[in-house]
């Protein structure tokens, strides 16, 4: 048993999408969060400058002592799990492989799509992880810059995000796959919209929320999973941005009455 929190880090609000299943499944678990709100989007940017901000989210989450250390981001996850996993002590779980697996289990026609930013479709992390297991899915891999910045400036609901969804996707309309990875953890606020524009014939897959089973398994595996029944569970909530956007984001999608989040400052320096 440990009851430490479980760390969580994204470049904004979408790992609140893996939150809100921490919080259904693995209810006894206290979490600390951090969003890079003021640098988000990272999709755009290069590799080594999303590690860099990576290493620093981990660092403020290590300070805080946490157990376990969810990357909770598919960019983040697709350029620095291996990094980080090498350099901390403590299990590090990231959202790709997860997804990946799920996606498999899925698929009828052996055709899987990948929605995700540009640098998680660039680092082609989704293909290798479905290749690995299985060489003979197609997977077609699709980057949709344009939908983080619907969610992170709460318009994820508005007639603005329904058509710039559907202009998005429209790759999609020929050759469909019957499988469709969120390989973005903003996505899944979208979820709606985009199961709307795809049809329901296509399954999709929340990769985010797939990871709290790896999670789960961890926390039995190492033996430090939360007391049962704890009382005291504060969970904290910090963004490098202002938090009221955050705040209204996160009531909104965990349904937690007076969430509290704090601004913090890890910006040093902006580029
Ligand atoms: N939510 C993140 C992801 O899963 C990052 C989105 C972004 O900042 O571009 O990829």
């Amino acid at each position: 048993m440990n009851n430490e929190a479980i760390g969580f880090f994204d470049s904004g609000v979408g790992g609140l999408t893996v939150v809100r299943e921490v919080l259904k499944q693995l209810p006894n678990e206290r979490i600390v969060y951090v969003g890079d709100s003021a640098r988000a989007p990272y999709g755009p940017r290069p590799a080594a400058q999303v590690k860099q901000f990576s290493w620093e989210l981990t660092q403020f989450l290590l300070e805080k002592n946490v157990k376990m250390l969810v990357i909770a981001c598919n960019t983040a996850t697709a350029v620095a799990l291996d990094e980080i996993k090498e350099k901390i002590d403590i299990p590090v779980v990231g959202v790709i492989l997860p997804g990946s697996r799920a996606a498999l289990k899925a698929t009828q026609k052996n055709y899987i799509g990948v929605i995700g930013t540009v640098g998680t479709i660039k680092s082609g992390a989704y293909e290798k992880a479905i290749h690995q297991k299985s060489p003979t899915t197609k997977v077609t891999g699709l980057a949709c810059p344009k939908f983080v910045p619907i969610v992170e400036s709460n318009e994820y609901q508005s007639s603005v995000a329904k058509k710039i969804v559907a202009e998005t996707l429209r790759p999609f309309k020929i050759n469909k796959p019957d499988t469709m990875i969120l390989g973005c953890t903003h996505y899944p606020l979208l979820r709606p919209i985009i199961q709307q524009t795809l049809g329901r014939d296509v399954t999709l897959i929340d990769s985010g929320a797939e990871t709290v089973s790896d999670v789960s398994m961890l926390l039995d595996y190492f033996e430090i999973s939360a007391t049962p029944d704890r009382k005291d569970l504060a969970h904290e909530f910090y963004t490098t941005s202002s938090p009221k956007m955050f705040e209204e984001i996160a009531n909104q999608w965990l349904g937690i009455g007076d969430l509290q989040v704090k601004h913090i400052d890890l910006v040093k320096q902006l580029v």
